[in-house]
Formats: C-alpha cells, structure tokens, sequence
C-alpha cells in the first residue's frame, strides 16, 4: 500500500493582554493523527488561545480556509485557578475564572515554545531630535509578537529632550501606553503604539493634551542628575490621572549607546508602575538602585 502522506492545516490565534489579537496560520504535513480535526481553547484571562485544526489526506488537498466556529460563551458551572506569566514559568494565582461552553477541563501549562514560520517585518529607525522617523524594514526576531512606536518627550527645566523609536517589539506590555512621570525639574511624557502586521509602525503618533488639573494627591518631589541621590525639595501636586508616586534611581543605555544615570522622585500615571524595568522604553536600564511606586497621598482637607 503506497504510504500516504496527511497534510494538515493548522491554525493559531494569541489573544494577549486584552486587546491584543496574534494571528498564524501554517500549513504541513503531519505525522500525528491526534492533531487532526481539533478545536481547542485555552483561557487564562489575559492571555487566551484557540487553536483550530484541519486535516486530509490526498495529495496536496490542504488549501481551503479554516472555517473558525462561534464560540459557545455561557458558563458552565465549573471554576479553574487562573493565572498567566509572560517570560516566567511562575504564574502566580489570582483567583479562578469561570469555565464557558466546553471547557470542563483546567490547565496548568508552563512552557518555552520555539515559533515556526516566517517572522514579523517592522519598520526600524530612531531619532533624538524629531517626533517621527522613516523607517527602512527589518526582520524581527523571533520571540517579537509586535511592531511599536515610541514617543518619549522629557522636559529638563526650559529644556525639551525628544526621542522617538520605530521597532520590533517582545513585551506586550509595552504596547498603547501614555505614561507621564512628572518630578518638577524633570518630567517624562512617553507615548507607544503597536501594531502586528508587516511594517505597520509608520504613522505617526498623536499626543494627547495631557489633563493639567490637580487631583488632591501628593508625591515627595526631587530630581539627581547623574547621581542615584535625590535630595528631596519637598511635595509636588499630582494631576489628572497621575494617581502614583515613582522614586526611580537608574543608569539608562541610550539608543545611540550613551549612557544616562539619573534619579527621580514625583507623580506618575499607573502605566509608568506596570512597566517594571522597561519604565523607559527606548533605553535600556544597565543599572537599577531603586524602581518603586506607591500609591500617592491624599492631601487631608
Ligand atoms: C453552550 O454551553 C452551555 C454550558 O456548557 C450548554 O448548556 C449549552 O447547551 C451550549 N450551547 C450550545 C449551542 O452548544
Ligand atoms: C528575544 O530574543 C532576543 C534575541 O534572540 C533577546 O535578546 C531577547 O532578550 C529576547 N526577549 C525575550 C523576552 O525573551
Ligand atoms: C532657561 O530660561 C531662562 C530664562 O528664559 C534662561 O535664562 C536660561 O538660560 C535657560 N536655561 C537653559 C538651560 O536653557
Ligand atoms: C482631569 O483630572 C481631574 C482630576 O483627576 C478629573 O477630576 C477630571 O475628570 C479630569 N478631566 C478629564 C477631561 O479627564
């Protein structure tokens, strides 16, 4: 009996940090019947996967689209532990979510995956002086899920310092932040897109007038030029949606390789917070003596 070969198509969609959708498609041979004919879901809360199987066996016969069903959306009564860690075989639980549809089974799944397939194109370019760039395209690696833009607009007394960065991007984090760190001499406004086709991070990028009304809360205030110490001058003024208190100590790698040590304290947007060790996205930290914040005080009437 001649040996037949199954071909087999294979569908692959990320739903990452909520509003992020990741999309592969491939098509192969196959060597596994487990795989064929599968429509599988996996749901972690932020990070949520379905993947939907096809296969035939004649020669050459994988070429049709992958119908992608409606999914059943009503809980099922049954509860798993949730959690997800993006770079960390430790996820730590925070609660359960409610199973829906089929899933009558919970996962627990911690792995490094090699990604098959071509890798995402992304325009590439950066300037320290101009708010855009044209970029020229580059291959991103293969652990890139995206394309960003960054925006990063510091004001150093009387003195505006611009840097804007067209690349490929690892962190989905990263993705669709305004974050404002604000620490009276020295207050850093950074504003990043992504995107996840091929170049698509060639816009450019609209800043949004930043609320400038004071919300009652307050941050201890100084500013350490090429110093980890920041003698603090007192308190500043929290505005808008500046609801944190940052006390940052760090030395920067700049995109053109400088490097740029610094301390801050001051107001920041919940965004800066989230962002850990990449608070500064077109630098990279080389060193870190403090990156903290807090919840800011409420100034008692
Ligand atoms: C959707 O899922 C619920 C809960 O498992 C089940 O009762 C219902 O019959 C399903 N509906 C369809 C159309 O499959
Ligand atoms: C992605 O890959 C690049 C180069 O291989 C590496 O420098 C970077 O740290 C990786 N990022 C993550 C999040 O693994
Ligand atoms: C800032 O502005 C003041 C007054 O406009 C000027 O005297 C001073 O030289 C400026 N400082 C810098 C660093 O440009
Ligand atoms: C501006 O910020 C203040 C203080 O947080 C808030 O009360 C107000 O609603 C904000 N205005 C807008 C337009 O977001």
């Amino acid at each position: 009996m001649a040996n037949h070969v199954m071909l087999f198509g294979f569908l692959f969609a990320f739903l990452a940090t909520g509003n992020q959708t990741l999309t592969s498609f491939t098509r192969s041979c196959n060597d596994d019947p487990y795989r064929c004919d599968k429509d599988l879901q996996m749901v972690g809360g932020i990070q949520n996967t379905f993947i939907t199987t096809t296969c035939c066996n004649t020669d050459n016969c994988n070429k049709h689209e992958i119908q992608v069903s409606e999914h059943n959306n009503t809980v099922n009564g049954r509860l798993c532990e949730v959690c997800y860690g993006l770079d960390s075989y430790n996820c730590n639980i925070n609660g359960y979510i409610e199973c829906r549809g089929d899933q009558t089974d919970c996962v627990d799944i911690a792995v490094t995956l090699e990604k098959i397939g071509s890798s995402l194109t992304c325009m590439q370019c950066s300037t320290v002086s101009e708010t855009s760039c044209r970029g020229a395209p580059h291959v991103c690696n293969k652990n890139d899920t995206s394309c960003i833009d960054i925006l990063e607009i510091t004001k150093v007394g009387n003195q505006t310092l611009i840097g804007f960065t067209r690349s490929c991007n690892d962190d989905p984090y990263r993705c669709d932040k305004d974050f404002q760190m604000v620490g009276g001499i020295k207050n850093t406004f950074i504003t990043t897109t992504c995107c996840n086709t091929d170049n698509c991070n060639k816009h450019e990028i609209q800043v949004s007038e930043h609320n400038n009304t004071v919300n009652g809360r307050l941050c201890e205030v100084c500013y350490g030029m090429d110093s980890y110490n920041c003698n603090i001058n007192g308190y500043i003024q929290c505005r808008g949606d500046q609801t944190e208190c940052v006390d940052i100590a760090v030395t920067l790698e700049k995109i053109d390789s400088s490097t740029f040590t610094f301390s801050l304290k001051g107001c920041a947007t919940p965004d800066a917070c989230t962002l850990g060790p990449k608070i500064i996205p077109a630098a990279k930290i080389t060193e870190e003596k403090r990156l903290l914040c807090y919840r800011a005080h409420r100034i008692v009437q």
